[in-house]
């Protein structure tokens, strides 16, 4: 896909959080009947972190996660002119964002959210870039969190041990156009499988008496594992290829893969079909599990916190999971 670009835009700033609460995986033998071994053998996650007390959400994490992400660059938030808040666990189905906004004082921030699961923070930080490269924003923070704890049931094996809470935030500027550095991005589709993951709304079997209107509920996360595992192996890999060709790019061009903390397996099975060296894996999932739309932004605060990344070098990033949707996003880093 060929877009005209008017100014550049790159990623000026990295913050994350996560709760303090932490969950390993002995305790979690606890809960459901399971092991360690069967936890990292299949995932590679040795704990996740649970946002716990009452009336906490995403909003406490993603405030903390913005507010890190502006005090490293010394921005007041009044220069922020968007926030996209990528979450599929917010705690207002009108919206999160604006609570967000809110809270952190952005002012003269247009808020809103943007929903697509593990998928979310790619989707929102290309979002992001349109608005700078057409040079209507200047400064826009994207902030990936999710508190999928409030949504697992915990008494399924097969899903309450994968997911953990975080949020993460990039600040996103417009720069010259030769200064661009999110060089392109390749995004997918395919409602079709849906049903392999989702947080379902079920309707009541009795409808109202007088409208015969059906209202219902959300349930618990449902993920057919086999099936999203085979789709995230086959596609991420297909997607990549294809972003980097449209760029001119090759695999040896790739100094950092950062995809989505899904599951180990996957990360190493992707990097082994592209034939990129094990070294060039960014991960963490041993420590955090699956945190859906933060999992990136996490992953690439505490990259750039241990100064792995260095400048000009290039990342792809890519997210998968529930819609089915799956993308890849290539940028390249630089810190001034
Ligand atoms: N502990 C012990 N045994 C378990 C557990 C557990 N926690 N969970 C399942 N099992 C059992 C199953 O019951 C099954 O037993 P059976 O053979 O007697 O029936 C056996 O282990 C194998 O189960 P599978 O589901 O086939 O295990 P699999 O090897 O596929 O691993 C997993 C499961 C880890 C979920 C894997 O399929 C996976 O990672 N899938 C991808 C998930 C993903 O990428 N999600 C990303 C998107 S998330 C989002 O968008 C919100």
């Amino acid at each position: 896909m060929k877009s005209l670009i008017m100014k550049g835009a790159r990623i000026i700033a990295t913050g994350s959080a996560v709760p303090n609460s932490t969950i390993n995986n002995s305790q979690m033998c606890q809960l459901v009947e399971t092991s360690d071994e069967w936890i990292v053998t299949r995932t590679g996650i040795k704990e996740r972190r649970i946002l716990t007390g009452f009336n906490k959400s995403i909003i406490d994490l993603a405030v903390v996660a913005s507010i890190k992400a502006l005090d490293k660059i010394s921005m007041h938030p009044s220069e922020i002119d968007l926030i996209i808040l990528a979450t599929s666990s917010p705690n207002d189905l009108f919206g999160s964002a604006s609570q967000l906004q809110a809270k952190i004082k952005a002012c003269n921030a247009v808020a809103f959210d943007l929903t697509a699961a593990c998928s979310g923070f790619v989707l929102a930080t290309v979002t992001a870039s349109q608005f700078l490269q057409n040079g209507n924003y200047h400064n826009i923070l994207v902030v990936g969190a999710d508190v999928l704890s409030k949504w697992v049931n915990w008494s399924d094996r097969s899903t309450c041990i994968l997911f953990g809470d975080a949020a993460g935030a990039v600040i996103l500027q417009s720069c010259s156009k030769q200064d661009n550095k999110i060089l392109g991005f390749q995004l997918n589709t395919d409602g079709n499988y849906y049903r392999h993951l989702s947080i379902s709304y079920k309707e009541v079997i009795n409808p109202h008496p007088i409208l015969s209107l059906y209202q219902g509920y959300f349930e618990s996360i449902y993920m057919n594992g086999k099936e999203v595992y085979k789709f995230a192996v086959s596609q991420v890999p297909l997607s990549i290829l294809k972003c980097l060709n449209s760029l001119n790019l090759s695999i040896n061009d790739i100094d950092w893969l950062l995809l989505h903390q899904a599951n180990e397996r996957i990360l190493n099975a992707v990097a082994d079909k592209l034939s990129i060296d094990s070294s060039k894996i960014i991960a963490n999932l041993s420590k955090y599990g699956n945190t859906s739309a933060a999992s990136i932004p996490l992953a690439l605060d505490e990259a750039v916190q241990e100064n792995k990344i260095a400048e000009d070098d290039i990342i792809v990033i890519s997210g998968f999971g529930a819609g089915l949707t799956w993308g890849t996003l290539v940028i390249q880093w630089k810190y001034k």
